[in-house]
């Protein structure tokens, strides 16, 4: 392995990593030698998921029942890396939303990551990385995902500031956005053939990513191949923003 992408010595905790592009970014960090918490809201889940997997540990709690997450990092020690990835979606009309399902997707999708990022970086030594998973969503917009649009938006923006204000500590803050990745989350639009042909019109790659192919791009962010990139957004969306 390329000493660059070594993270050997190295704590990660991944949020949302039962399935999905959480799972493969967790894995990956694992394969390059740190010692990994898998993050997601059941015990047996998180078990089963990294059977197998060397150095992954289970830590099942919800992100955003905030009066758990102290005594909960305490018995995690110190984190070398932390990567904000669980979230929810809500595709909805404005008007179908009362206020509670709004407080409810910005406390996972923004309250949460801010929450877990202020308690980690308290102990986080010099070196850290903070990544979190925003989307494209955080720069451009559909109709009927507004509240989600906003979350990513603003976990966008607190991923600029969490760097100006981490950096003179030593710790590193980035985003990921992801484009469109076939996980369990997208099922239903995977096989809608509609999507398909958007996906194949609007993207570079013409197709759907696969969940694997986000684990890239957290290896670089976690790692010291990253050592002088803060508050940077790195989009993986086989070309979709690049693409007219
Ligand atoms: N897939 C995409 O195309 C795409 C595109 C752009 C951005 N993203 C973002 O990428 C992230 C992961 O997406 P995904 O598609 O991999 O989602 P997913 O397949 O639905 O997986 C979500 C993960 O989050 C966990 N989770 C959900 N709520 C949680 C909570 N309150 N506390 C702890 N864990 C929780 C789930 O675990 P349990 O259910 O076991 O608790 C699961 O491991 C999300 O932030 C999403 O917005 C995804």
């Amino acid at each position: 392995m390329n000493a660059l992408f070594d993270l050997s010595g190295k704590t990660a905790l991944v949020t949302g990593a039962s399935r999905g592009l959480g799972f493969e970014m967790a894995k990956a960090l694992c394969e390059a030698g740190a010692t990994v918490y898998f993050n997601g809201r059941t015990q047996t889940t998180l078990e089963t998921a990294i059977q197998n997997i060397p150095n992954a540990k289970a830590s099942a709690f919800d992100i955003t029942d905030s009066s758990a997450i102290a005594p909960i990092l305490s018995d995690l020690g110190p984190l070398d890396i932390l990567v904000n990835n669980a979230g929810g979606r809500d595709r909805r009309n404005v008007d179908e939303f009362d206020l509670g399902d709004v407080r409810k997707l910005l406390d996972s999708n923004l309250v949460a990551p801010f929450e877990l990022s202020r308690q980690v970086a308290r102990h986080m030594p010099v070196g850290g990385r903070i990544i979190n998973v925003t989307s494209i969503a955080g720069d451009i917009a559909r109709a009927g995902d507004a509240i989600y649009t906003a979350s990513k938006a603003g976990l966008t923006g607190l991923t600029r500031a969490l760097a100006a204000e981490l950096g003179p500590r030593g710790i590193n803050v980035n985003a990921i956005a992801p484009g469109f990745f076939a996980t369990k989350a997208n099922q239903s639009m995977v096989e809608d053939e509609t999507i398909a042909a958007f996906l194949k019109m609007r993207t570079s790659l013409q197709r759907w990513g696969t969940p694997e192919e986000i684990a890239g791009a957290c290896l670089f962010l976690a790692s010291a191949a990253s050592s002088y990139v803060t508050g940077q957004v790195l989009t993986v969306d086989g070309g979709l923003r690049a693409h007219f």
